[in-house]
């Protein structure tokens, strides 16, 4: 249990409304970490996979699109997944309402480090740590045993409502996918979700992050280089304005939300499961000195309580089990300690990390 934070937090949207016009050194990043800009300029294919999934559902061809993008990408934007794209702008709008209330008001839901459940503004507490241009508010959605919306922001009046609708159809995707992930694998439609623990066991989370403008935007990020601990992802980024970035090789490609489109990606439980098939890829979000960012992350996760390791059918000879097997609230306790770290957490998990 990590019960408090080990500096005062400071709210970034505050800080960039004050109007200061350079970053505090505490979000100064180490040069390695700085941005790059260089998508334009890497000589690849500098897309993210598009997937249709009205087609993929349809079409048993599809399969094997939405294989290549996780082995390859470890993400892709879907189209035509059946959330609603008013529903869509709603939510996303009512958060960007909550995140222009008063930090007063805000700060009513100040989160802590031992279930990271409200207003916050970092990951991890290592002292002295330098932080991510950001804020969010992180609540629990599944199990619905431990969701609580009256830890949910009370204002604006209709996002209570809002998370909910939006959950329920978010919900209702992550399961269509986990079973294409399922067959795409080449295994039963319910083989994944039954190494998730089942569809009454899986839980899920919603990080809603306001990326405030920066000053200067060469010098820090919007969130630092990580990849997601849990199962899958599904983010619904902003209309307006890119910001994140995910990992090809050397090069960091920025994404372009197409319209309506819902970003997916593969989190380190899955990678674990398909014993490194499907690649839970870093990324990190970038920061502009023109506009603030919103972006809705829903984390749809493992039963939280049971050993996760890759999937016996997936095992051969020259492929055996390549993550020893650890329980998802283990796993994220180490996550939520250490803060965002590149791909290490799930690298320590290799089994050849533990025989040495
Ligand atoms: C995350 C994340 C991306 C974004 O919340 O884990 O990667 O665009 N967000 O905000
Ligand atoms: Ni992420």
């Amino acid at each position: 249990m990590v019960a408090s934070w080990p500096e005062p937090i400071v709210s970034v949207q505050a800080l960039s409304q004050a109007g200061v016009s350079t970053v505090p050194s505490r979000y100064v990043k180490p040069a390695h970490q700085r941005p790059l800009y260089n998508s334009d300029q890497s000589g690849l294919n500098t897309e993210i996979p598009v997937l249709d999934m009205s087609d993929v559902w349809r079409n048993p061809e599809g399969l094997k699109r939405v294989r290549k993008a996780c082995e390859e990408w470890g993400f892709f934007q879907v189209v035509n997944h059946g959330v609603d794209h008013g529903l869509m702008k709603r939510v996303r709008g009512a958060w960007r309402e909550f995140f222009d209330l008063p930090v007063k008001e805000k700060r009513k839901y100040a989160n802590s480090p031992d279930t990271y459940e409200g207003y916050g503004s970092r990951i991890g507490v290592v002292k002295d740590a330098k932080l991510d241009w950001s804020d969010y508010f992180f609540l629990n959605y599944l199990p619905s045993s431990i969701r609580n919306s009256s830890k949910w922001p009370a204002q604006p009046p209709k996002l209570r409502e809002l998370i909910e609708e939006y959950g329920e159809e978010v919900k209702k995707l992550c399961e269509r996918l986990v079973e294409t992930l399922s067959e795409s694998l080449g295994l039963e439609p319910n083989h994944l979700m039954k190494a998730f623990g089942g569809v009454d066991k899986v839980g899920a989370t919603l990080r809603a992050n306001f990326y405030p403008k920066c000053p200067q935007p060469h010098l820090t990020l919007g969130l630092s280089s990580h990849s997601d601990p849990g199962g899958i992802t599904i983010v619904l980024s902003d209309e307006n304005i890119a910001g994140l970035q995910v990992r090809r090789g050397d090069c960091w490609v920025t994404v372009k939300s197409v319209p309506n489109a819902l970003i997916v990606n593969i989190g380190d439980q899955v990678q674990i499961l398909s014993n490194g098939i499907y690649k839970s890829v870093e990324h990190q979000v970038i920061v502009n000195s023109g506009m603030d960012r919103v972006s809705l992350a829903l984390f749809y996760n493992p039963r939280s309580d049971i050993p996760i390791g890759p999937v016996g059918e997936l095992l051969t000879e020259n492929r055996p089990a390549l993550y020893k097997p650890t329980r998802f609230d283990e796993y994220r306790l180490m996550i939520r300690q250490r803060g965002p770290s590149g791909k290490n957490q799930v690298d320590s998990l290799l089994a050849s990390a533990h025989d040495s």
